[in-house]
């Protein structure tokens, strides 16, 4: 019997009772390892005594203070953190309490700086196909992920949609990586013209897409080519680096790989890593300064923005991020993961892609690696897949949907940063096992 309304009515689910590194365990003892840190969140991994006294002394000193009356040592220091860490151009932060939030925050900063620049007109918001910003309204309308929008459609704001930079799916036979690049691209200038680009304000994407379609990076010169559309038309530029930022994919930020700096950035579960609900967005000093010269405001507030604790968990796991440099550990944790990846599944008669970046992997089935032919969704393979996992003692975040929110199947792996070796071997065998069990159900 319980009070709360689960995501899954029906679904019994184990009791979490404590974590420690790796590992998560429940209330009948069985210990799990969290090979995707819950959807890329536990960066740490789990009970980090740093980040715990860091929790400690700020509930010690300071829970709470809104943000209408006063700032705190703590956000400003964070802001500070993160700022001297950001790609160029980045000037302030704004701190909200998730992914979600972050998105509407920057989707409002995009609109008021043009209304503040004097181009009112500028509304419309393009994103792509197989993303996701998160389930509030305007972040739901945001992202291309059909099955999530589908009942909420009336309720939706206008949006525009192009297609994602999808190697696995879209790339065609013979093309090369850079004539898939460019025409990729090309979508987003297409579709700025058809609208007028006098109405476009933003162009959305996710710099590694996550859940939609499974650790899918982009191709050659890309975002760059992308980056450059955005500057012909005035059209701001938002990396949304909720979940495959703050260190996930080698670099700090996802967008460094590739050479790019956004205008406005959404950050939020790797900034935390779980310890407190927490997310940002970077904006860069044009945006502030229209605010700044203009109106003097930011439209926008919530009740917790800037929460102290939150606050401090985050600047903790930053901190033990950078003093235990664990984005080379990222890096070579990665590669192996990547290696072990390929050494089990590279000639497995239903894994048609391996992909990702760094610490952020993942694995798409097929029902036919020659054509690509998807598994029937009504399998639910995906959800096999979980099932099985956890009955193997792993955690992973499998998905449905993945080439068009119906059809296909992927495995994303985010484990924490601070893993080893072992711990990598555990989950590939793991994997293999479940993936194995879930194909002969
Ligand atoms: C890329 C991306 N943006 C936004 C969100 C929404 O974040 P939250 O669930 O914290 O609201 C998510 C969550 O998975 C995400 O992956």
């Amino acid at each position: 019997m319980t009070h709360i309304l689960h995501r899954q009515i029906s679904a019994v689910l184990p009791v979490a009772s404590g974590g420690k590194g790796v590992e998560l365990f429940d209330s009948n003892g069985r210990a799990y390892i969290d090979a995707s840190g819950g959807a890329a969140v536990s960066c740490l991994g789990h009970g980090h005594p740093d980040v715990i006294a860091a929790m400690h002394r700020q509930a010690d000193t300071l829970a709470y203070a809104h943000t209408s009356f006063f700032t705190s040592d703590i956000a400003e220091a964070l802001a500070d953190r993160l700022v001297a860490d950001a790609p160029a151009g980045i000037s302030h932060a704004y701190f909200v309490s998730g992914g979600s939030e972050a998105i509407e925050a920057a989707l409002k900063m995009a609109r008021q700086y043009f209304v503040e620049i004097g181009q009112p007109l500028r509304r419309n918001i393009i994103a792509r196909k197989q993303s996701y910003h998160g389930n509030t309204l305007g972040a739901l309308a945001t992202g291309g992920n059909e099955w999530r929008r589908a009942q909420f459609r009336p309720l939706l704001i206008e949006t525009h949609h192009i297609d994602p930079c999808f190697a696995y799916r879209f790339q065609e036979a013979g093309e090369t990586d850079q004539d898939y690049a460019a025409r990729a691209a090309q979508a987003l200038e297409d579709k700025i013209i058809e609208l007028g680009p006098e109405t476009v304000m933003a162009f959305v994407a996710e710099t590694v897409v996550g859940a939609t379609a499974g650790a899918v990076p982009p191709v050659a010169d890309y975002l760059r080519r992308i980056r450059e559309i955005c500057d012909r038309y005035g059209v701001l530029l938002l990396l949304d680096e909720v979940m495959c930022g703050m260190g996930r994919t080698g670099t700090l930020h996802a967008c460094e790989q590739d050479g790019v700096a956004p205008d406005l950035m959404t950050i939020a579960k790797g900034l935390g890593g779980g310890y407190q609900p927490i997310g940002a967005v970077l904006l860069s000093q044009k945006i502030f300064d229209a605010f700044a010269n203009g109106s003097g405001l930011f439209q926008h507030g919530h009740t917790y923005i800037s929460h102290p604790m939150a606050c401090a968990a985050a600047l903790a796991v930053q901190e033990v991020i950078a003093r235990d440099r664990l984005l080379d550990n990222v890096k070579a944790m990665g590669a192996h993961l990547a290696r072990r990846l390929g050494e089990r599944f590279g000639n497995h008669p239903h894994i048609g892609d391996i992909r990702g970046r760094g610490l952020f992997m993942g694995v798409e089935l097929v029902e036919d690696r020659s054509t690509k032919q998807p598994f029937d969704p009504k399998r639910k393979l995906h959800a096999r897949i979980k099932k099985a996992a956890m009955a193997n003692g792993l955690l992973v975040y499998p998905m449905g949907g993945t080439i068009d929110g119906a059809s296909g199947d992927h495995v994303l792996l985010a484990p924490p940063f601070i893993c080893d070796v072992a711990a990598i071997d555990a989950i590939v065998e793991r994997l293999g096992d479940a993936i194995g069990e879930a194909l002969r159900s």
